[in-house]
């Protein structure tokens, strides 16, 4: 996989998740021929926005729609069906895994949802470029676990994807994490309390515990339960 080039600051942005993964099928190719361009945020793509002036996110849907982002929303299962519960909000997802975000199309397309805009890349990408107090809520979940020591600090809940996340948020905006890896819960609520910017809004065991209502199990998370581990569900507020 070739890394994308931070075009900004001329060097290659250390990343480390896949673009593609099997190959597409023709289906996909043409969903994401047809379909994927009237779904990308202008000025997100460092090619488009070679300055990195902010982006307008707001003015990818009508006046005063709240704006929820997902991170890394795999085959897009939780995106498509929030989308489809929510009309009155829109909807940012990042993926780089372009198979990922062919199946969304095609889930986003079959139900005729236009309350969802694509960025097919890192979200560093959009973090570079999106205005402060934008987003009133994120979603991360099942996020990659990066299990060996030394690969802790690639995890998403570090500083280098917290401070820029804490910034596009606004204040009481909601961050939700799910996760099956103890050690990576452990390393959200230490770093996010470290951050200074989010509430953990836990009081008791059921609120980690409890799998949120009216969401659509993603792909790990079905995948967990198969194999037996338990998932863990964190809220945090932004102050
Ligand atoms: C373990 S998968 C989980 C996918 C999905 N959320 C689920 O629950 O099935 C993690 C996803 O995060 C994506 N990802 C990793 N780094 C990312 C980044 N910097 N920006 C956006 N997405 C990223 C990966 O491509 C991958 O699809």
């Amino acid at each position: 996989m070739t890394p994308p080039q931070n075009q900004a600051g001329g060097h290659a942005r250390n990343f480390y998740g896949r673009r593609i993964g099997k190959s597409l099928r023709p289906s996909q190719r043409r969903l994401l021929e047809d379909c994927l361009e009237h779904r990308l945020i202008p000025g997100v793509e460092p090619k488009s926005n070679p300055q990195r002036l902010p982006a307008d996110l707001s003015g990818c849907f009508s006046l005063g729609t709240p704006i929820w982002l997902e991170v890394g929303f795999g085959s897009g299962e939780n995106l498509a069906r929030l989308a489809g519960m929510h009309p009155e909000v829109g909807f940012i997802g990042c993926e780089p895994y372009i198979n990922g975000v062919a199946s969304l199309l095609s889930k986003l397309e079959a139900k005729g949802l236009s309350n969802v805009r694509i960025h097919p890349g890192d979200v560093r990408e959009l973090f570079d470029v999106a205005p402060e107090d934008s987003v009133d809520r994120v979603f991360l979940l099942y996020p990659d676990p990066w299990p060996k020591r030394r690969h802790h600090r690639r995890r998403f809940v570090s500083p280098e994807y917290l401070e820029p996340l804490a910034r596009m948020m606004r204040p009481d905006a909601e961050l939700r994490i799910a996760t099956d890896v103890p050690d990576y819960a452990r390393q959200a609520v230490v770093e996010l309390r470290r951050n200074g910017n989010f509430r953990w809004c836990a009081a008791r065991r059921a609120d980690w515990m409890d799998r949120w209502e009216g969401w659509e199990s993603t792909r790990y998370e079905k995948k967990a339960e198969r194999e037996g581990r338990t998932s863990i569900y964190l809220n945090f507020a932004r102050h």
